[in-house]
């Protein structure tokens, strides 16, 4: 990074070790960032370059249609040829794919020859079931292989999968369902979690139930327990495998570098969650440059990412990013506190895990059960950590850094979002740290705090995060929304992309993100739009209106707050605010659910009818109400 000398960086900061910084992968960041803005193009074309095409290229970047940029036009490539298939030709061919334990602590590895056999199998199912490119399927499961399996199969034959996440409930499965359009839905019979079984099948027929696209289900086997079947539309994954059709070779279908790889459902401002769009090339390139830089992937590594494939962080660097590089990937299936508050450092010491990364919500779950959970173990194989999903409190970073990472681990606080695709801004091993501060914007990429004109404010003064140019990795569009699209993230500024978060840049250049700033909130770092939660609770029969906000939680980060107006008639009741918030976890899952319902008899609202949120959240803060002219009286 910058040459400077140590006392002239502003604030607290920790200077990774000169063995560490030797060893790195990325060396003298500044000037490779330099280069990598003044010319974007070959500095893509060169990182594309890593990875095999098909077909190469005629044009890095189309830039003539804004927003909807393209990358690596006239490109072919499949990226499960780079993820799987291009590893066979080498010695990694019997190296360790991945490594899964189940929570009740069984254990399963596949090889990258290993990993191809199944990946193979399951395609040619999905093909024999009339799965064609271009086709939405969606995925609907626990932690377990089975949903990596499913994610490469799909893109291996070039269907665009739409993962929902396991903890997701009734109606956001439906609605992402309803949205996609879906045939197919992969599903388990249920999953492990804190010692008990989650019904994912019950909550996948309620949801096909409210919708009529799915004309077949997959269900594997998990947890075993009695589940209802329905003839000719359900079946069991392991009888389809067993099917002749199964056959362990497939062909890697040939895709454009701009077809559609993944739908991701994430929540905005307004209304329905939106379907993000990433592609085979660009979103390839991006995931693969940008974890093997940051966490500085060595052959040796055993990496572990610690989040759910159903969120961007495990379809990034949990599935496709290791992958890519050819790494070996650790996956678990349950809670990091069952049976014990040990069982993480269990697994890091148990698997000899080198690369953890996680959000600080886990940490900050974690750490309030002590230091001695983890001093019981030797983490000593433990050489960089990660953290994602909202700012991390620099008590819980020291706490990371000094009992997790023996005070040699530096921290890779990476901040990105789902549209982003991968990394943008993040420490490199290099990189002197800020607890609390993501540090810079990576290669290629071009950020910046600015104010409402899209001026850059002053050092330590707030304004929106934005980034000035396209990447490779960004969102192409929102599945049926081109509009929403254009106007959500490139409205504002025309030529710049809104990220949506507050933030604060220092004199070192450090960009420090303070929050969203629209009606989304990160709750234990998922995200979850107010909409969406207050949709769920005026489809309860007592609800007439609801508003919901998100206020500063100890372990969660932000937690739901509800204020419901209830219908005329219905008598107010602790019964009753318990129903509400087990309704809010049967329809979104148990992470929507409301901490406490407040009944009210108004909301405050504009003329217009707009629900006032922000004043909500100051009278509950104690904080002056602000501008309240557009309030109704
Ligand atoms: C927040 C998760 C601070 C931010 C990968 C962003 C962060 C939203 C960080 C995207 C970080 C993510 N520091 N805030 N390191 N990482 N965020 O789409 O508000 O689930 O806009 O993607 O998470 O959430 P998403």
């Amino acid at each position: 990074m910058d040459p400077k000398d140590k006392q002239e960086y502003e604030g607290e900061v920790f200077f990774p070790s000169p063995e560490i910084v030797a060893a790195a992968h990325v060396q003298d960041r500044e000037a490779l960032y330099r280069r990598s803005i003044e010319d974007p193009q070959s500095y893509w074309a060169e990182r594309a370059e890593e990875l095999e095409w098909f077909q190469k290229w005629d044009q890095v970047l189309d830039e003539s249609n804004p927003p909807f940029f393209q990358w690596f036009v006239g490109g072919k490539t499949n990226i499960v040829h780079n993820a799987v298939d291009r590893h066979l030709k080498t010695y990694r061919k019997n190296k360790l794919a991945l490594i899964w334990e189940g929570e009740p602590g069984d254990v399963r590895t596949y090889s990258y020859f290993a990993l191809n056999r199944e990946v193979c199998r399951f395609a040619n199912v999905l093909r024999s079931m009339g799965v064609h490119k271009g086709d939405i399927v969606t995925i609907y499961m626990p932690r377990i292989p089975e949903q990596v399996i499913a994610m490469l199969a799909c893109a291996k034959i070039g269907a665009v999968h739409s993962v929902v996440y396991g903890g997701f409930s009734v109606e956001s499965l439906a609605e992402r369902i309803e949205d996609a359009q879906s045939r197919i839905l992969i599903t388990a019979d249920g999953g492990w979690l804190r010692g008990k079984v989650v019904d994912l099948k019950g909550i996948a027929d309620e949801a096909i139930a409210r919708q009529a696209t799915i004309e077949h289900v997959i269900v594997v086997k998990r947890t075993g327990q009695e589940i209802y079947m329905e003839s000719g539309r359900d079946y069991w994954y392991h009888d389809l495998m067993a099917l002749p059709v199964s056959n362990h070779s497939c062909r890697t279908e040939e895709m454009d570098a701009e077809d559609p790889l993944f739908i991701l459902y994430t929540s905005g401002t307004t209304g329905r969650p939106k379907g993000i769009l990433h592609t085979h090339g660009g979103y390839m390139v991006y995931v693969h440059t940008t974890l093997k830089d940051v966490f500085d992937l060595k052959d040796e590594d055993r990496y572990w990412c610690a989040a759910d494939p159903g969120w961007i962080t495990g379809h990034s660097y949990i599935v496709y990013a290791p992958l890519l590089n050819g790494s070996t990937l650790f996956l678990y299936e349950g809670a990091p506190t069952h049976p014990y508050p040990n069982r993480w450092w269990q697994i890091v010491e148990k698997y000899g895990i080198t690369i953890l990364y996680t959000a600080p919500t886990a940490i900050r779950g974690l750490m309030r059960f002590g230091d001695a959970w983890a001093r019981r173990h030797d983490l000593s194989s433990l050489r960089l950590l990660g953290s994602v999903g909202e700012p991390i409190n620099p008590e819980a970073w020291k706490w990371y850094h000094n009992v997790i990472g023996g005070g040699r681990c530096p921290i890779m606080d990476t901040w990105w979002q789902t549209e982003t695709g991968g990394f943008m801004i993040s420490p490199t091993p290099d990189t002197p740290l800020k607890p609390g501060s993501a540090t810079r914007p990576l290669f290629g990429i071009d950020a910046d705090v600015v104010d409402e004109a899209g001026k850059p404010v002053q050092p330590g003064e707030e304004g929106f995060l934005v980034i000035r140019r396209p990447w490779p990795g960004m969102l192409r569009t929102i599945h049926k929304d081109p509009e929403r699209y254009k106007e959500q993230y490139w409205g504002r500024y025309g030529n710049m992309y809104l990220a949506g978060d507050s933030a604060r840049k220092d004199r070192d250049g450090y960009i420090w993100v303070i929050g969203r700033i629209d009606d989304v909130i990160k709750v234990s770092g998922y995200r979850l739009g107010t909409a969406e939660v207050e949709s769920a609770l005026v489809s309860h029969a007592a609800v007439a209106e609801a508003a919901v906000i998100g206020l500063p939680h100890e372990l969660k980060g932000n937690a739901i707050f509800a204020y419901v107006l209830l219908r005329a008639g219905i008598e107010k009741s602790d019964t009753l605010s318990e129903d509400l918030r087990n309704h809010v976890a049967h329809e979104m899952g148990p992470i929507a659910k409301p901490e406490t319902i407040t009944f009210v008899d108004s909301l405050p609202k504009t003329r217009s009818g707009k629900i006032m949120r922000r004043v909500l959240k100051a009278r509950a803060l104690g904080l002056p109400e602000g501008d309240i002219s557009t309030m109704e009286e």
